[in-house]
Order: C-alpha cells, then sequence, then structure tokens
C-alpha cells in the first residue's frame, strides 16, 4: 500500500540538492520521497509518515506556481524556468494523466464510463515516479515501474483525464503528494490548482492561457512532430482542448481560477523564449527580495 514519487531535479544534483528517504534506492541526483496511503483512503484520513533529511532551505528561494488552460505550454515554460533557475519542476497534471492510464489498463472504464469506486478501490496500487532522462535530460513519467511518458500524452488518456481530475479522492492525494515535493521551495509546478489549492502562499503565481485555436495547432504540431499526425485530425484536438477547458472550470472541486495574486501570461503571441525572460524576471525580483 505504497505510493512511491520520485522527482529529478530539473538541473543537476548540486550540494543544496534536498534528499527524502525512500523505500527505492534513491536515483543519484534525485529527490524522491514515498507516501503511505491507507487503503481505506476515502474515508480515513490519509496518512503521509515522511522521514525528511531536507538541509537548510537555501535563502531566498520560492514557490513558483503556474496554473492555466491546458496545452498553452504551462510544462515547457515551467520546466525551462526550472532549468534556469536551479529548481525543481513537478508537472502535477501527469500525475492525474499515471492515474487515467492506470484506470484504462485496469478496466476501471467501462463504455466511457469511471467505475468510481472500483478505482478508488485501487488507488493503493499505483505508483507514480518521475525520472530524468539522460539523454533527453527530460523528467518522464512512470507507473508502477514503467515508463508511460508518451502514453499518457495521447488521445485515450488526455479525453478522460478530465474527469479522473474531478474526483475527490484522487484529488487529496495528488495534492498532499504535490505540498510534500514544495516542502523545502525552491520549486516550479504547474496545473490548475496549484495557486489556489496546493500552494496558495506561494511566492510567484501565473496564469497562463492562450486562444483555444493556437492550443490545438501547437498540440497538433507536437504530435505530427512525432509521426503521430496522421491519427488525430485538427478539430479532434481542437474539440479535446475546448471540452477540457469547460471541464477544468466548471468542476466542483478545485475548479480552474486565476488565483489571488496570479500575475496574467497570455502566450498567444509571444515566443517561448519572450515568455521566459518575463517570468524570470519576475522570479529574480522575488527571489533578491526574499534574499534580504
Ligand atoms: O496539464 P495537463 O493537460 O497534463 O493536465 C491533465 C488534466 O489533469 C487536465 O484535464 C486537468 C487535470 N489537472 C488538474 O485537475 N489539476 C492539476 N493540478 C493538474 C492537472
Amino acid at each position: 500500500m505504497v505510493v512511491v514519487a520520485q522527482l529529478a531535479r530539473a538541473s543537476d544534483c548540486g550540494s543544496e540538492c534536498r534528499r527524502f528517504e525512500t523505500d527505492l534506492p534513491p536515483l543519484k541526483g534525485c529527490l524522491s520521497t514515498s507516501f503511505f496511503i491507507p487503503q481505506t483512503a476515502t474515508k480515513k484520513k490519509i496518512q503521509i509518515p515522511i522521514f525528511v533529511n531536507s538541509k537548510k532551505i537555501k535563502m531566498g528561494k520560492i514557490i513558483i506556481a503556474i496554473d492555466g488552460h491546458s496545452s498553452c505550454g504551462k510544462s515547457t515554460m515551467a520546466k525551462m524556468l526550472a532549468e534556469k533557475l536551479g529548481y525543481l519542476y513537478l508537472d502535477s497534471g501527469a500525475m492525474y494523466r499515471a492515474v487515467t492510464l492506470y484506470a484504462l489498463r485496469n478496466n476501471l472504464i467501462d463504455k466511457g464510463e469511471i467505475i468510481y469506486q472500483k478505482l478508488i478501490d485501487q488507488l493503493y496500487k499505483i505508483k507514480i515516479g518521475f525520472s530524468k532522462n539522460p539523454i533527453t535530460r527530460k523528467n518522464e513519467t512512470y507507473l508502477n515501474g514503467e515508463n508511460i511518458e508518451d502514453e499518457i500524452r495521447q488521445l485515450p488518456v488526455s479525453n478522460l483525464v478530465s474527469s479522473i481530475a474531478t474526483i475527490p479522492e484522487v484529488r487529496n492525494i495528488m495534492v498532499k503528494q504535490q505540498q510534500l515535493f514544495g516542502k523545502d521551495k525552491g520549486i516550479v509546478m504547474d496545473g490548475r490548482d496549484i495557486g489556489t489549492v496546493v500552494f496558495p502562499d506561494a511566492e510567484l503565481k501565473i496564469f497562463m492561457t492562450a486562444l483555444p485555436k493556437i492550443r490545438a495547432q501547437r498540440r497538433y504540431d507536437e504530435l505530427k512532430a512525432k509521426g503521430k499526425g496522421s491519427c488525430v485530425s485538427f478539430e479532434d484536438i481542437l474539440k479535446n482542448v475546448k471540452n477540457r477547458d469547460k471541464k477544468d472550470t466548471n468542476r466542483k472541486i478545485s475548479p480552474l481560477k486565476i488565483a489571488p495574486g496570479a500575475i496574467i501570461l497570455d502566450n498567444s503571441n509571444l515566443t517561448r523564449q519572450e515568455q521566459l525572460t518575463w517570468v524570470v524576471k519576475k522570479a529574480n525580483k522575488i527571489i533578491k527580495k526574499n534574499a534580504c
């Protein structure tokens, strides 16, 4: 009954690298931690015994929460930002996608309907991990030890993930894990509820958005570049983007909204570099202020 999450640092592990005890062999240069979740997590309070040997929090380190619409480049921006600042990066959406893939593979979806109780009863079997690919230097997502990074980006998962993300029991577990990762600050996390629920006190909160058509085109180009453009049409992707916006913003639990104090970044007409420069400037200003 263990859910393990391992998170690779965005940059190589420096002397200030935080080390968490884990029941898996720790990966070199990684932050790793384990979460013990009772099978009856739905009814009982989730207990998370944490064994933390964290070193002194580096002066000035902050939490950067990035929320926003799907496919607007949050993850890309968050990764680049983390790399630039030497911070950890966590893609919270990948965690919900991993749960969705588990549900798909384990017959917990029947004719498009989630079999809620069965999924909740099996949450304890799901181990989500992150590890940095030594060749691409990108964080990749693991489900019970298997690299699922590609599969969780495909339409079967994308079409269902918003529904899985509305399940309170799933969210409770994910949020607790995410908060643990940010315990020592120095982290960039992207998602839908990072600035509102996971880290409402984050020093820097950003809300990213772009026009739906532009977001769909970006995702389509991405799939085409991976040789998967022929499997899906632009219209299908646009429909998926709009559907997810609707679900993410209208759901009862932790709906996507602009967190108090968040800065809005509409990147419809911005290059990645322009966005990065803009955000790094904001972050450095706060980090500098925090260090005083
Ligand atoms: O960022 P993404 O598209 O990979 O997210 C996948 C889904 O997970 C998306 O429909 C919204 C949901 N999600 C969420 O509810 N809360 C988060 N913190 C991150 C993602």
